[in-house]
């Protein structure tokens, strides 16, 4: 595995091409190894960045206790067999980087978490500039996030394929996140309920459009209402609960065809973020 520190070890272009960057923060778990799993599927050697960005927190958040794991997560890459890592030393990422403003900013997590977007386009951005990857792996748990990166690359005229990862979950349903170290097992399995709301508020939404003889529009903001409250009354803490089309995220139309729910509590002072996308052209 090449493990590259430096911007000058990068401008001798140590990454055997075509490769596909995987950014990361670090404390890998089963949902990022998935990501190089999809880089492979593709063709594209992983490569995968390590950087706790201190552009993409707020002042209230968990920038100082976010889990910093390098000897481990070195130790997960190299078993499962990652071409190249990149750890950017902070001083030098950071300096001269060119500040971006992300789309969608009165949008969902960047409602709640003001800058947040704008920092993750600007640190992914000088990424891309660095290493130049002709692929990219994003996870869909992080929907939001997508599509800020696929503007990104459309804005800037890159050329590097956008890869899509679907949500890892644990057995129970929960959505893996480094975040999730913070609860007890007994917690997450707790939280996991977020990921049963998901689903039952996609069987909802599915059973009106089949009533309704599938057409939109469906009353989602009565679904989405009635959940606000069974959600909040088993005890988590709802930052948004929002049911919008999947490429707008806004409200949905009578074109719409996929439906995306998306949500973020605060459970135990963990905020936990999760999505479903319902295809409505897949029902039969
Ligand atoms: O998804 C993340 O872990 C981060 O937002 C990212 C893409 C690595 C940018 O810091």
């Amino acid at each position: 595995m090449i493990v590259v520190k430096s911007l000058e070890e990068l401008s001798n272009n140590p990454f055997t091409s075509p490769f596909a960057l995987v950014p990361t923060m670090g404390n890998l778990h089963e949902g990022h190894i998935n990501l190089l799993e999809i880089a492979r599927e593709k063709n594209f050697l992983p490569v995968v960045s390590i950087f706790v960005n201190p552009l993409q927190f707020g002042p209230n958040e968990d920038l100082d206790k976010y889990p910093r794991t390098l000897d481990n997560d070195l130790e997960i890459l190299e078993k499962n067999n990652c071409h190249g890592v990149f750890i950017p030393q902070e001083n030098e990422i950071l300096k001269n980087i060119e500040p971006l403003e992300a789309p969608f900013a009165d949008k969902l997590c960047a409602k709640s978490r003001p800058g947040h977007f704008n920092g993750v386009i600007t640190i992914v951005n000088k990424l891309f500039e660095v290493t130049n990857p002709q692929a990219c792996v994003f996870g869909m748990k992080d929907f939001q996030q997508q599509l800020i990166i696929q503007h990104l690359i459309k804005t800037k005229q890159y050329e590097i394929q956008f890869l899509s990862a679907p949500v890892v979950r644990d057995t129970n349903g929960l959505a893996l996140s480094s975040r999730n170290n913070y609860l007890t097992s007994k917690q997450r399995t707790e939280a996991s309920k977020v990921f049963t709301f998901l689903s039952e508020i996609q069987e909802e939404i599915k059973l009106s459009f089949k009533k309704q003889k599938k057409t939109l529009p469906i009353d989602l903001d009565t679904i989405k209402d009635n959940y606000v409250q069974i959600i909040e009354n088993k005890g988590f803490k709802i930052d948004y609960l929002e049911i919008l089309d999947s490429k707008t995220l806004e409200i949905c139309q009578n074109n719409s065809t996929k439906i995306l729910i998306a949500i973020a509590v605060f459970y135990k002072q963990v905020r936990l973020i999760d999505n479903l996308v319902v295809d409505l052209s897949s029902f039969s």
